[in-house]
């Protein structure tokens, strides 16, 4: 059964560290809202797995926020919600779920060129999702994909300026500079934290799409529509648990967040016994 009271925490969860890029939209827009933030970095990174594992990652993480009496999950991970958005919403009926799409729709909407790019993992091209997100919003326009799993490792180090990081960069997105893109939709929460450099590289005419707002904007409609909303001002407080290193995950909090949030932040390790995910660090 969800948490129907207001007062109850809204659960995130991501591979790692991409789901920060929305969390700090949620603040943003929710502030008196409690979050309990999931990072499976013991598993990171999803893009290169099975639809099948992913499922399994994100079945056993939503289990756990459930039993910690979230209100509301709030998918923050492309991928897992490009394997695994439909078959939550099955497993855990009275949860409401919020997932992530490509945001292919603004993007075809406002091309001039008539060349719209997406990055995002293997995993995310490959699922129905983003066929269908494809086939419904992007008629008459060209679509050329990119998959950027190294985005994901340097946004997991902490590493967004770098001169490896802005080669990087360069190596994936040249080709679609090259293609006469106009629209970049970030399709992976872990690549707004690498946005300045992906500006730099595609040049000021090419608009940037990170669905983050829109998602906060969305699981703000949806606690609103049932009534769940904590109307407090600004005392929300957020738990961080990860299945990876606490300590690596305050390190690359503080180099993405910065240090006023990474320094007093709550942050516990999970591991996982047997495909059920639980609190404390691995032995
Ligand atoms: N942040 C994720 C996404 O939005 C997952 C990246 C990964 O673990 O490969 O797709």
């Amino acid at each position: 059964m969800p948490n129907q009271a207001s007062e109850a925490p809204i659960g995130v969860l991501d591979s790692g560290v991409g789901g920060l890029s929305v969390l700090r939209e949620l603040r943003a827009q929710l502030p008196g809202e409690d979050v309990l933030y999931v990072a499976d970095q013991g598993h990171v990174p999803y893009g290169p797995r099975s639809i099948r594992d992913v499922q399994a990652f994100s079945v056993g993480v939503a289990r756990f926020l459930i039993k910690r009496g979230v209100k509301l999950v709030v998918v923050a991970c492309n991928t897992a919600s490009a394997a695994a958005l439909y078959h939550l919403r099955e497993t855990f009926p009275a949860m409401p779920f919020v997932g992530m799409e490509p945001a292919v729709k603004p993007a075809a909407r406002d091309t001039h060129s008539g060349v719209i790019g997406v990055i995002a993992t293997e995993a995310t091209f490959q699922g129905e999702l983003y066929a269908s997100v494809v086939g419904r919003f992007a008629q008459g326009v060209q679509v050329k994909t990119r998959a950027c799993p190294e985005f994901v490792l340097l946004a997991e180090a902490g590493d967004t300026h770098s001169p490896a990081a802005r080669e990087a960069v360069h190596r994936c997105l040249a080709p679609l500079v090259e293609a006469g893109i106009d629209q970049l939709v970030l399709g992976c929460t872990h690549f707004p934290f690498l946005n300045d450099l992906i500006q730099a590289e595609v040049g000021p005419h090419v608009t940037i799409i990170d669905p983050g707002p829109a998602v906060a904007r969305q699981a703000g409609r949806v606690l609103a529509a049932r009534g769940l909303l904590n109307g407090r001002d600004g005392s929300g407080r957020v738990t961080y648990l990860t299945s990876g290193g606490p300590a690596a995950f305050r390190m690359a909090l503080r180099a993405l967040l910065g240090a006023g949030i990474a320094d007093s932040a709550e942050v516990r390790a999970l591991r996982w016994d047997g495909g059920q995910l639980v609190e404390g660090s691995s032995a």
